[in-house]
């Protein structure tokens, strides 16, 4: 169990949109979750799950419908204009897209020292300049990149210019929100060990969003998987792979590749069946019931809540406890 201090905490989070004509989409519809001091949650489940409204509801990057989200114990949802410039030092983001989210026009320099000029971390130029170069030389980059334009460079390299620039006001807590996934799988593994070897070295806590269970496994401490807006499991990464209790789980880890072919032969793969339902129109009971292999009768009436049903393992399922 990790008894370090709890650094964001929350507490039946609920994001809905408008959909039209009094409809409502609830993209995110009751997650509840903590992270602590130094640990790295992730958060996986397919497109359209919730994900990213999740990571910025939780930042306070969108306003949430309901539910409560705290970061060492002040609400991100309810902070002074002061309270929320100092929270935006501490907590910084790092995207998918490096291509859309870096301004190809902007020198690579500007870029990282943008956070250090805003939150005015250096005492004179050259204190920035020092700076700046220290953080391209921790992400693999050097000085003869800082004056040339992003435009130039690789989606791998882009992708660590923005990890530079998270990294600029020396945060506390990083949301990645599938930092990986429009990079090429050699360069995938490569930006994940750098993002492992920051997060040692600066005691940082991550909440990471991935679609690929197998890149997640290594970078999370915790895994928790989400369905149509709901939390369904949560657990250590090992005891997520080891023991999936969820049949969503059971079914998403059946689909990640295996280096071993004959235990990957010798697993079996399970398909899910019928359509992801539209979060505008949600099922009465478990979101899941209309896709499970087990769905009982219960399934489709009543929601399951999330629940211990093992130490330090939670899931939502009336078939488990
Ligand atoms: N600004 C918005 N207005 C209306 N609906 C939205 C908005 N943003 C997201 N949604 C809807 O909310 C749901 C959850 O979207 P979200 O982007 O959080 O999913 P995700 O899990 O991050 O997906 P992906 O893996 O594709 O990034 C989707 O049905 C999406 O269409
Ligand atoms: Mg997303």
């Amino acid at each position: 169990m990790n008894n370090r201090p709890v650094e964001l905490e929350v507490n039946n989070l609920c994001k809905y949109y408008s959909a039209g004509k009094k409809r409502v989409l609830k993209a995110v519809d009751g997650v509840s979750f903590v992270i602590h001091k130094g640990e790295t949650l992730g958060i996986v489940g397919e497109s359209g799950c919730g994900k990213t409204t999740c990571g910025k509801t939780c930042i306070g990057m969108l306003p949430k419908t309901a539910g409560e989200v705290k970061y060492k114990g002040r609400d991100v949802h309810a902070m002074s204009k002061k309270e929320r410039f100092d929270f935006t030092g501490k907590v910084q983001m790092i995207f998918q897209d490096p291509y859309a989210s870096l301004d190809p026009h902007q020198k690579v320099y500007d870029i990282v020292a943008e956070g250090i000029r805003i939150h005015k971390l250096a005492k004179s130029t050259a204190e920035e300049e020092r700076m700046v170069l220290e953080l391209l030389d921790m992400v693999g980059l050097n000085a003869e990149h800082a004056m040339r334009n992003v435009h130039e460079f690789s989606g791998g390299q882009r992708q660590r210019i923005g990890i530079a620039r998270a990294l600029a006001v020396d945060p506390e807590f990083l949301f990645c929100d599938e930092p990986i996934s429009a990079l090429d799988v050699s360069i995938q593994a490569q930006i994940i060990n750098l993002l492992m070897k920051l997060q040692k070295e600066r005691d940082l806590t991550m909440l990471f969003i991935a679609h690929d269970l197998s890149m997640v496994k290594h970078i999370s401490d915790r895994i928790g998987v989400m369905y149509l807006g709901n939390m369904v499991e949560l657990t250590t990464s090992a005891e997520l792979y080891k023991n999936p209790l969820h049949p969503y789980t059971e079914a998403l880890l059946s689909a990640v590749p295996i280096a071993d072919p004959r235990a990957s032969r010798a697993r079996q793969k399970i398909m899910l069946t019928g359509d992801v339902p539209s979060p505008v129109n949600p099922p009465a009971g478990c979101r899941f019931s209309g896709r499970c292999r087990y769905v009982t009768d219960q399934c489709s009436k009543v929601r399951p809540e999330l629940r211990e049903v093992e130490p330090g393992h939670w899931v939502a399922c009336h078939l488990r406890g």
